[in-house]
């Protein structure tokens, strides 16, 4: 059995990453958020899937890329996912994350469009030609910290890509 799941926040500044584990941890929407939230775990018995789990938060403002490069290969090792906002993904994001990750093992990503309290169309037409692209995008959603819309599923469904990773259908390229 996985003894633990690390979930790493990345992505643009002012997305809502701390906001989402804020939301997560006291369920309602704080107002006020410091830049990065101290790491926190989950016990064993609350989480569905019955494995503690880490959730760690990166802010730009507060982290050098050195240290951004650290967390990312911290999850390589203990298999996580990272949860990425929508924009930039395709040039910055992945290939970064790519760079920094052991080829052979898949490390499964999330897109997460936060902030859909403020959105009136659904982002995913423009999703999902990345999505397939992408074999280590493990899903995407959509929800919002404010709402509190899909929140708890969020965390749900890192936790599950870690220990029940789908992997893709067909993929020419992993034939041993
Ligand atoms: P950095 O730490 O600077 O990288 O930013 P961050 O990604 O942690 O974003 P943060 O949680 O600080 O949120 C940035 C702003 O967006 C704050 O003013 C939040 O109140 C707001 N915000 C976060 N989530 C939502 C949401 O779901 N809906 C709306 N309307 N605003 C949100
Ligand atoms: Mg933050």
């Amino acid at each position: 059995m996985r003894k633990d799941v690390r979930i790493l926040l990345v992505g643009e500044p002012k997305v809502g990453k701390t906001s989402l584990i804020m939301s997560l941890v006291s369920e309602e929407f704080p107002d006020e958020v410091p830049l990065r939230a101290e790491e926190i775990t989950i016990p064993a018995d609350v989480t569905p899937e019955r494995v503690p789990t880490h959730i760690v938060d990166y802010s730009e403002a507060e982290q050098s890329d050195e240290q951004l490069y650290q967390e990312i290969s911290k999850v390589g090792m203990d298999l996580v996912s990272l949860f990425i906002q929508f924009s930039l993904i395709l040039c910055h994001w992945i290939p970064l994350i790519n760079e920094r990750t052991d080829k052979d093992s898949r490390l499964p990503l999330i897109l997460v469009g936060n902030k859909s309290d403020l959105v009136e169309h659904s982002s995913m037409e423009t999703i999902l030609p990345i999505m397939n692209q992408y074999s280590e995008i493990e899903t995407c959603v959509e929800c919002s910290a404010k709402n509190l819309k899909n929140i708890s599923e969020l965390f749900y469904y890192a936790q599950k890509a870690v220990l029940h990773p789908t992997g893709p259908l067909y993929s020419p390229e992993e034939k041993e």
